[in-house]
């Protein structure tokens, strides 16, 4: 498929580029907070090589370093907070 590619953030379709992370096209969308983690610390785009764990977030249920995480067409992308509820 050639159209545009999509991941889905919370209610909303993000563009991304062909090998981009999930971290670099929610920067590029204006999304610079990933939501909180389990010790109520906010999750966000840091050290961009899989050092800092800053950018956790939920990929199909499981946490996942949005820096290291190549963004596909259709993942379905939440912040940690919302499997901790
Ligand atoms: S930004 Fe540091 S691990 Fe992803």
């Amino acid at each position: 498929m050639n159209g545009p590619k999509t991941l889905r953030w919370i209610s909303q379709d993000i563009p991304f580029r062909q090998g981009e992370s999930v971290a670099a096209a929610l920067e590029a969308a204006g999304i610079t907070s990933f939501g909180r983690d389990a010790v109520d610390r906010e999750t966000r785009y840091f050290c961009g090589i899989g050092a800092c764990q800053c950018c956790l977030v939920s990929i199909n249920g499981v946490a996942t370093e949005a820096c290291l995480t190549p963004a596909w067409d259709g993942m379905v992308i939440v912040g940690l907070e919302a499997d901790l509820d």
